[in-house]
């Protein structure tokens, strides 16, 4: 075999996904596009701020010297100076731009934050429902995921992480506004959960970093507000990217903010910047990064977002599929109806509906649908919805 055994591994452990695609590509060749209703991608289909071409048309327009070339591996200082004024007013703590490394999105953020504190064999504590992609990004770094419960709202359940947690735990990573559910975790459920955190460092005596990863912060609706963590619990550091609120993903722009209280703070912040460099990323594109300094408090129309919440939700409730109104995100975590999301995904597929069951995010049992799409994909996909829930 060509391929290392260990991807190899992991390719097959993510073929459903690939099964999923395939189906999706099949039915659209089959069907044409315009009679696919597909709700399976979290790629923003509002475009993006005008703001922001026009930004990018000045900067290729100005004469910049070294415009094109590299600069300090955390990033150009005075676009840090401006994202650090943006997480000062997001997390009510006065942080300046040597907390801030400008990443390739989050996920380059992720990357580089958790190559810079797991040892081989530490673990990485998350609650289901979650991203799946952790499970990758922690095992690109020595580290093992550890998925825990959720409480039956699926909001996160301290005592399940308190079980979880011993000498071998680097993080937690919590993310809110939450993919799949919509959801955002409220200040006492926070604050529960960094009692055990706390707790458990005493216990365990190592420092154990949460990781927020907020690429959502700026989706919420029904004046929801995502509260700040930093001023709760100094081992924290916020990793984001524009992708999902500039509607910019394929631009990979983002940024870490670690907390100056951190243990270790100066050293975790040259381990970040060095991680940045060495995983190949070396900085976050300079184009992007000059292209989003002025844009920190910036968002699409999230009312487009709301309305199409809102006539999903309609839509479904209407029919009789149960689920919690999301606050944010533009995600839906229905139940699947009879229980098995499998079943469930299999019919919607039927009616050329297509979503992600539960399983993708370690909460069987539910599906996510992704409403980043045309309204006429929503209206649509009304019948079919119907007609797979009435099979059940
Ligand atoms: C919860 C979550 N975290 C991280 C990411 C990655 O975002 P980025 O495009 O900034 O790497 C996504 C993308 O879908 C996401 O849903």
């Amino acid at each position: 075999m060509a391929i290392s055994a260990h991807i190899g591994e992991l390719m097959s452990g993510s073929s459903f996904i690939r099964k999923m695609f395939e189906t999706g590509a099949r039915l659209k060749a089959e069907f044409g596009d315009d009679n696919v209703f597909d709700f399976s991608l979290g790629n923003p289909n509002i475009p993006p701020v005008p703001e922001f071409g026009r930004k990018l048309n000045e900067i290729l327009s100005e004469n910049i010297p070294g415009k094109h070339g590299y600069m300090p591996n955390a990033g150009y200082p005075f676009v840090r100076e401006k994202v650090a004024a943006q997480v000062s007013a997001d997390q009510a703590v006065s942080i300046d731009k040597d907390s801030i490394i400008m990443t390739c999105g989050a996920g380059g953020g992720m990357n580089a934050v958790l190559k810079s504190i797991l040892n081989n064999g530490d673990k990485v504590i998350v609650s289901a429902p979650c991203f799946m992609e952790y499970k990758f990004y922690a095992d690109n770094h020595g580290g093992v995921l550890q998925i825990v419960k959720p409480a039956a709202d699926l909001s996160l359940d301290p005592a399940a992480f308190e079980a979880a947690i011993d000498e071998k735990t680097a993080a937690v990573i919590i993310n809110s506004p939450h993919n799949p559910t919509g959801k955002i975790y409220s200040e006492d459920n926070l604050r529960a959960l960094f009692d055990v955190l706390k707790a458990a460092e005493r216990r365990t005596g190592r420092s154990i970093y949460l990781i927020c990863d907020e690429p959502y912060r700026k989706i919420t609706y029904d004046n929801a507000v995502v509260p700040a963590v930093f001023p709760h619990y100094k081992n924290s550091i916020v990793v984001t990217s524009f992708s999902k609120d500039l509607s910019i993903p394929g631009e990979r722009i983002g940024y870490a903010a670690v907390n100056p209280a951190a243990d270790d703070y100066k050293n975790l912040i040259n381990a970040v910047i060095l991680c940045n460099r060495i995983l190949g990323y070396v900085n976050a594109p300079a184009l992007m990064q000059r292209a989003v300094a002025d844009l920190q408090g910036m968002s699409v129309d999230i009312n487009e977002y709301k309305r199409k919440r809102d006539m999903l939700c309609d839509g479904l409730a209407d029919i009789g599929y149960e689920f919690e109104k999301p606050v944010g995100t533009f995600y839906l975590f229905p139940k699947a109806p009879g229980g098995d999301d499998m079943k469930i995904v299999d019919l919607l597929q039927e009616e050329r509906v297509l979503v992600v069951p539960g399983g993708g995010f370690a909460m069987p049992g539910y599906f996510r649908i992704s409403y980043c799409v045309d309204d006429w994909v929503i209206e649509g996909s009304m019948p079919g919805f119907r007609r797979a829930f009435e099979r059940l």
